[in-house]
């Protein structure tokens, strides 16, 4: 009998512990975004993205700029698909099914100023296609993009939309690409573009 209980007792205690260690898995700050745009907050465990992580993009995507910000010591590198190059390049137009992915890494600086990488903290990628402008209610300022924030091993950190909108959306006559003149240039000449931050220290992260 009081075999019995011990077995029961630690059967719920395990059952408890196994429920916390879950929670913890669960991101805050995932999230899932419906095509309409309204967020809901996750209870389930698998967080999805409608951009999803090119795994291979540093050998598939071209590495098109690499942007320093000498005041936040940060270097952000960005790579777009290959599938839009030859229209970015003729027509100087971000085409549906763009993907750019950018990471971001903190760097060490010489005494030149010059940035060196140390370590990789983020990856970016915004992702461009015409049918996830459909939604009447769809927020203007999206333009026909979706964001998703990934960790560098690839797992999915944040879907929420607002708060990389709120930034891209000052270079809504660039396509809310704030890289696009890097872009055009680097399609059509094949070239890696290397330039400082048109924008700042204070998005620079
Ligand atoms: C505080 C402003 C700010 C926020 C917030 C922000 N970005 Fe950006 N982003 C920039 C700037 C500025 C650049 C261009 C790099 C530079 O000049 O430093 C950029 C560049 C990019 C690029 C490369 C293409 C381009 O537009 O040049 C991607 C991809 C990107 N951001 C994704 C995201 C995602 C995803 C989020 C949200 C998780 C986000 N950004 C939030 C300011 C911001």
């Amino acid at each position: 009998m009081q075999q019995k209980r011990f077995a029961l007792l630690a059967f719920f205690v395990g059952a408890i512990a196994i429920s916390i260690a879950l929670s913890y898995l669960i991101s805050p700050q995932a999230s899932y975004v419906f095509s309409s745009g309204h967020r809901q907050d996750s209870s389930a465990l698998a967080v999805v993205s409608p951009v999803e992580f090119p795994e291979n993009y540093r050998q598939q995507f071209m590495h098109y700029a690499t942007v320093d910000c000498p005041n936040s010591r940060i270097v952000r590198q960005m790579y777009v698909n290959r599938d839009g190059l030859e229209a970015i390049a003729t027509t100087e137009t971000i085409p549906s099914g763009t993907a750019i992915v950018m990471e971001t890494y903190s760097a060490n600086q010489n005494g030149e100023g010059r940035l060196t990488s140390t370590h990789l903290n983020n990856i970016f990628i915004r992702e461009k296609r015409t049918d996830w402008n459909t939604d009447p209610d769809r927020d203007p300022d999206r333009g026909e993009w979706q964001s998703a924030w990934y960790s560098p091993s690839g797992t999915l950190v944040s879907t929420q939309q607002s708060s990389c909108v709120s930034c891209h959306t000052m270079v809504r006559d660039r396509d809310f690409t704030f890289t696009r003149p890097a872009l055009i240039t680097a399609a059509k000449t094949g070239q890696l573009q290397r330039q400082s931050t048109e924008f700042g220290t204070s998005v620079c992260r």
